[in-house]
């Protein structure tokens, strides 16, 4: 028995799907993340994108395999709470084990499960605020997502190394697009491997990230969308180009203690997803900037915001876009300037 990770999962197109050369056996562990609520549409309203799923995205979440589900995301509250409890309900009775949350019964931050050798597994699964989630650090009034930075995760990393077992911190966080980790997702990955996480698996950047290893354990920074068909946006309706439709998943075989790539291309056109063992050349390339010392690192990423920094406002200085320009822009691009010039932490 395999637990395999995969990236982003946000359905809204029709019709069935085909996997070609899909590595997922019966028996498997598959857990994604549902970004968005379910039954409801998706919308550009006041400056923000509301995320909705079909109905559809259930029967093809079956098809596809997975078995747990991730609702610790920035857009399980885009249609208030009710949507959000509506979502929980309708994965639950769908057959999905539904983690990442708290409510009126408690906390439900993970799940655990045993290896055929008899080995104690649990999964954390979280969302680090600052992605525009409502989480449980806030307040614990209603369904609230559970927290990145909060102390019980860390505390629960601890007392599992404590008693053998082995922890996964699948974690909501970071920029969207940005190909390389900020300095807070590589400071916080090393808070959960100090504390005992094994597996360090992120998602919500929508594309590839590089993976690095410290000391025994695995980080994997972002997943990228293993599915994430088009959605209403400021320009319209969105076709993500093909950066948005390649995507990592992992298969953590806990007993072997080894970990399997694989690719998967999604085609909303032909309606498949086309899985790989080749992951690629540019996989490691993001990657190999982790190699670099933490001032190597900082020098490199300031570079890269840099970068990140000056496309942006190119892109909307262009005189078709400049008349669009309003706060919401002038904060996303203050707050890239300040993670420019912020200090590295
Ligand atoms: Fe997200």
């Amino acid at each position: 028995m395999k637990a395999w990770f995969i990236g982003d999962f946000s359905v809204r197109g029709e019709g069935d799907l085909s996997l070609l050369d899909s590595p997922f056996a019966p028996g498997d562990i598959v857990i994604g993340n549902y970004e968005g609520v379910v039954n409801e549409v998706s919308k550009f309203e006041k400056n923000k994108v509301y995320l909705g799923q079909g109905l559809n995205s259930l029967t093809l979440a079956k098809r596809v395999g997975v078995t747990h589900f991730g609702v610790a995301n920035n857009h399980v509250h885009d249609y208030g709470e009710r949507a959000f409890e509506s979502l929980v309900n309708a994965l639950k009775a769908s057959g999905f084990e539904v983690v990442g949350f708290r409510d009126k019964s408690g906390s439900h931050s993970s799940v655990t499960f045993r290896t055929a050798a008899g080995r104690e597994v649990e999964v954390f699964f979280v969302v680090e605020a600052e992605t525009g989630a409502v989480t449980d650090l806030v307040s614990q009034d209603g369904v609230r997502c559970c927290d990145a930075e909060s102390e019980e995760l860390l505390g629960a990393l601890a007392k599992n190394r404590k008693h053998g077992v082995t922890s996964v911190v699948y974690v909501h966080w970071g920029e969207t697009n940005y190909r390389y980790p900020s300095w807070k997702m590589r400071r916080l990955a090393n808070e959960y491997v100090l504390r005992g996480a094994r597996y360090v698996v992120g998602h919500h950047a929508h594309v590839v990230q590089g993976c690095e290893k410290k000391g025994s354990s695995d980080v994997f920074y972002s997943l990228g969308n293993f599915i994430f068909d088009e959605y209403a946006s400021r320009k319209g309706v969105l076709r993500l180009p093909d950066e948005n439709r390649d995507s990592l998943v992992i298969g953590v075989d806990f007993d072997q203690n080894s970990v399997e790539l694989v690719r998967a291309v999604y085609d909303p056109v032909r309606r498949e997803i086309r899985f790989s063992r080749d992951v690629g050349f540019l996989f490691r390339l993001y990657s190999y900037p982790l190699r670099f010392d933490s001032k190597g690192y900082s020098v490199f990423i300031r570079f890269y915001f840099a970068f990140r920094l000056a496309k942006r406002a190119v892109y909307w200085l262009h005189p078709a876009r400049i008349r669009q320009v309003g706060p919401r822009q002038f904060g996303a691009l203050s707050a890239m300037l300040i993670k420019l010039i912020g200090r590295n932490k």
